[in-house]
């Protein structure tokens, strides 16, 4: 492998539309840390960047949405955004934004040398206008019905219904979602990156020059590349962006997926202001872009044909680790549907967890396939992962050096098998992080670091200390060294991981500075060194604790079924005297109970006028009997008599179906009298 001088680490800049969830934190911010504090660990000079991406169609249409400007919108979640990353320990060495000064001069000027370059095509093409309100619409703001399977509400890049994806000017009877008025079609300019033009070169340089690459990626890159490029607009009719920086484009702006890339070169900009360019330019750097799959096309083929047409010396990614998606309890995970953990309200939730978080995520990191985050999932891996595993073994070694030692390091004797077998285990395990971080296996290069710990527990186990104590203190003295300094190799091997941990572990171990090369040595705690107290590293998470998670988003489904609800379509057609032969009453409940064995059905005396009859109902998920009681009713009255459960039902409640499938029963107002015929 070719060795660098120096590493930029970027990551996927976050819209700053809402805030971030595990979603991303699994695909791009974790990785990307663990790798950033693993390059640092080494020694090596590493920039990690991020900010927030704040331009974009959709920022407007919330803001539009809540009344207040797209402005308000960014500032709302970029603060949220920045703040939660910093909590759970992102080590960003800056978290920037693509409203800043200096990301618009650096569009701005990118977008115009490009331009003085002759790099671009100008094609003019109609799109749909609203004349009320004096602009063009950007594809999510059209709605009309789907030209495939004429559903209404099809959006102008989509059809939600069908999931076929559409342009806006295939929509029929298009509306405009600003003023509801009928669009028109109107002749507009923009500026087009021709791809095609670096059709070969993006060809040698993945395909021949990559083949390292990740498979998804390279898969990804090369069904693209197959298909053949083509021109993609990079301008866009929107007064929400970086202007365009050419004469007579007033009422455009940069397309956010042209700007938001540039942003990693503002970010960079921002950190160095001298020298920048030495991590983007220089031969002995290297770029590393960590982002989600759907990110993919952007960074593989836009921004390098953007760079590449830019020239001036500046290099393209080394690497693009991108990861799959992480789902949630097994659905896809959307910020519109709330169907999410929110990163900032798990701070709230579990103050002091940012680590177990960390780790259940990259255990369960989606490196080359969709995965699933599942609360239940989360609570073992804490409990019999963290706790069992890893908290235990160091709790251990650090109580029974308190207990024989007075906390004070005890000096090792002569090695043993059993001690050398241990220690070449974790030297086996130590290089095998490395290989894996290094490669960008993540999820694997954790199970190692766990194997250490694994590990440790095996020796006190096959060592028994606890026993020794009696006979052959030499042992215990030599025993409880190497136990404890293998936990000073994991608060080394852990610190990318998992590194409030490792920060709280360096304290009881009275260590002051990890450095990677420290793996796999013994001798890092000195004999004589005096432990801090032993605290326990994890704790156990509780039923309830998952319970109130679980029981929160099943609210949210619920509320996410109601919010899709649509009444029924119209049944077919009957005529009066058909309708007429129904013979609907008005009843009053003289008593109600609940019908033994049966947990849907309530059984009803009604009082119907003529005299009494029993109706059985099935809303006994509903009500309580006694709601009920002396309640006017509608029901069913020439119905042949049946049976439910035993009980001879002599008629129909009639209740109406709410959007979550719950029933409520049909009560006339007034004081009616029972028997009244409704008609
Ligand atoms: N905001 C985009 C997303 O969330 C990612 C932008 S990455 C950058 O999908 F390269 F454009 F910055
Ligand atoms: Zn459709």
């Amino acid at each position: 492998m070719k060795e660098f001088k120096r590493t930029l680490i970027t990551t996927a800049l976050p819209y700053a539309n809402g805030p971030v969830h595990i979603g991303h934190l699994a695909g791009v911010y974790v990785p990307a840390d663990i790798y950033a504090r693993y390059l640092r660990l080494r020694g090596q000079e590493v920039v990690m960047i991020g900010g927030s991406d704040e331009h974009g169609v959709p920022i407007t249409i919330k803001a539009k949405n809540e009344g207040i400007t797209p402005q308000d919108v960014v500032d709302r979640y970029h603060n949220i955004i920045k703040e939660s990353f910093q909590q759970l320990g992102i080590t960003f060495d800056v978290y920037s934004r693509t409203t800043s000064k200096i990301h618009a001069e650096t569009a701005s000027e990118f977008f115009r040398h490009l331009y003085d370059k002759g790099e671009f095509i100008e094609k003019t093409s109609m799109q749909l206008y609203d004349e009320q309100a004096n602009q063009f619409l950007a594809d999510r703001y059209v709605t009309g019905e789907c030209p495939h399977c004429h559903a209404s509400g099809a959006y102008g890049d989509q059809c939600e219904k069908c999931g076929t994806s559409l342009n806006a000017t295939d929509l029929i009877n298009p509306k405009s979602a600003i003023t509801g008025n009928t669009p028109v079609l109107r002749e507009t300019k923009h500026w087009y990156l021709p791809l095609d033009r670096w059709q070969g070169e993006l060809e040698k340089w993945i395909l021949e020059g990559h083949k390292e690459w990740k498979t998804n990626v390279y898969g990804q890159c090369k069904s693209w590349l197959d298909l053949g490029l083509q021109p993609r607009a990079v301008s866009r009719d929107l007064d929400w962006g970086v202007p365009v920086p050419v004469e007579g484009a007033e009422g455009k702006v940069l397309y956010v997926w042209f700007d938001a890339p540039i942003g990693y070169i503002s970010n960079t900009k921002e950190l160095l202001p001298d020298s920048w360019e030495k991590y983007w330019k220089d031969p002995e750097s290297r770029i590393i872009n960590f982002i989600g799959k759907d990110n993919i096309v952007f960074h593989c083929i836009v921004f390098p044909s953007m760079l590449m047409a830019y020239g001036d010396g500046y290099q393209l990614p080394d690497n693009v680790p991108a990861n799959e998606f992480m789902n949630l309890e097994g659905d896809k995970i959307s910020t519109s549907r709330n169907w999410a953990i929110w990163l900032h309200e798990y701070l709230v939730d579990f103050p002091g967890k940012q680590d177990v978080l960390r780790y259940v995520l990259t255990a369960n990191a989606p490196e080359t396939k969709d995965n699933d985050f599942t609360w239940r999932d989360f609570q073992s891996r804490n409990n019999s992962e963290l706790v069992a595993v890893l908290g235990n073994f160091v709790n251990r070694a650090i109580v029974l050096t308190h207990k024989y030692f007075d906390g004070k390091v005890p000096a090792a004797g002569e090695l043993l098998d059993v001690d050398n077998t241990a220690i070449a285990e974790i030297r086996e395990a130590a290089k095998a992080i490395s290989e894996n971080l290094d490669t960008f296996h993540f999820r694997e290069a954790l199970k190692q670091a766990m194997e250490i710990a694994r590990i440790g527990n095996r020796y006190l186990q096959e060592t028994e200390p606890w026993k020794l104590a009696k006979t052959d203190m030499a042992r215990v003295n030599t025993i409880l060294n190497v136990a404890l300094q293998i936990c000073a190799n994991i608060a080394v091997a852990f610190e990318p991981f998992l590194p409030f941990m490792s920060e709280k572990l360096c304290k009881m171990l009275d260590m002051n500075k990890l450095a990677w090369d420290q793996l796999g040595r013994f001798d890092l705690i000195a004999a004589g060194t005096q432990l801090g107290a032993a605290e326990l590293l994890f704790e156990k998470i509780e039923d309830e604790t998952i319970q109130a998670q679980l029981d929160r988003l099943a609210r949210i489904k619920e509320e996410n079924k109601c919010k899709a609800w649509q009444p029924e379509p119209q049944a077919e057609p009957v005529d009066f005297d058909t309708f007429l032969k129904v013979d609907i009453r008005v009843g009053r409940v003289l008593e109600c109970e609940r019908v033994p064995k049966a947990d849907k059905l309530l059984k009803f005396l009604i009082d119907d006028g003529m005299g009494t009859r029993t109706i059985v109902s099935g809303i006994a998920k509903y009500y309580e009997p006694e709601q009920l009681v002396g309640k006017q009713i509608c029901f069913i009255a020439n119905f042949p008599p049946r049976k439910l459960k035993g009980v001879e039902s002599q008629g129909m409640i009639l209740s109406a179906e709410n959007p979550d499938g719950s029933l409520t029963v049909v009560q006339p107002e007034g004081d009616l009298a029972p028997g009244s015929k409704i008609v």
